[in-house]
């Protein structure tokens, strides 16, 4: 089985105090993951190390930076490399969110420059993409994605491709309550799994987890992650409440 994860995105949010508090919470409902099972953290930068140490006894848990720069290293101030991530024992970023896009103008191309930025230093990048409200108006849904997937990943090799986890996550269903509804999730990600398949081949996008984001709560995870191409989620809001989020976990597939 593919495997399934359940990520937080803390986003801006949360002290070190209140996110050292979220993460013994959480941890000390002491969910035992299956070996197919993932739960990640995508903590703010000053709050990686004590992530690592919160998961460093547990199994298949572990902590995420939410972004990277798309250099390997020079004069950017204030940025942070893959290089560095990797020198703190951090295995997993997110990039290309839709607020990286949005807010700080990262393009398609520096997408890819991240993804091999995160791939040349034993990084898996976990890969967003989605489509905002008005283009899923216009039906043009699955070109927008097609496009993101063709410009940010289709220069990897298919082994690359296998360690790069996707992030569906509809910009209209992010911090809105409104979520995707099963059957949107699933078309959509078998839609991804289709053109995964074509550049890559079938194997290989067999064994790609594509994440459904885009206010996923507790009463809603199980029903998205029940989807055969759904293989878990990536949550902002819902991943800021231990209970929540315990649930969420909970609800992966199994
Ligand atoms: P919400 O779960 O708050 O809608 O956020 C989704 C998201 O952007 C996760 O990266």
């Amino acid at each position: 089985m593919r495997k399934q994860i359940a990520a937080a995105n803390w986003k801006m949010n949360s002290t070190y105090q209140q996110g050292e508090k979220l993460m013994d919470e959480i941890l000390g409902a002491r969910i035992k993951l299956t070996p197919d099972q993932l739960t990640i953290f995508a903590v703010p930068f000053p709050y990686l190390l004590m992530g690592r140490s919160e998961v460093a006894e547990e199994k298949n848990y572990h902590v995420a930076a939410q972004n990277c720069h798309h250099k390997k290293s020079g004069a950017f101030t204030g940025e942070v490399s893959a290089e560095m991530l990797h020198s703190i024992g951090v295995a997993y970023c997110v990039v290309g969110h839709s607020e990286r896009r949005e807010y700080f103008g990262e393009t398609n191309a520096q997408v890819a420059e991240k993804i091999d930025q995160c791939l040349q230093n034993f990084i898996t990048p976990l890969f967003c993409c989605g489509e905002a409200l008005d283009v899923r108006e216009a039906g043009e849904q699955n070109n927008h994605v097609a496009l993101q997937l063709r410009e940010s990943l289709f220069h990897l090799t298919a082994e690359q491709m296998k360690g790069v986890i996707i992030a569906y996550e509809p910009i209209w269903a992010i911090g809105t309550g409104k979520t995707a509804t099963t059957a949107q999730a699933q078309e959509m990600h078998a839609h991804l799994r289709s053109i995964l398949s074509e550049q890559f081949g079938q194997s290989t996008a067999d064994q790609v987890s594509i994440l459904y984001g885009g206010s996923v709560k507790a009463n809603n995870a199980r029903e998205l992650f029940g989807c055969p191409d759904v293989d878990g989620g990536l949550v902002g809001g819902a991943s800021l409440v231990g209970a929540e989020f315990v649930q969420i976990i909970g609800a992966l597939k199994k």
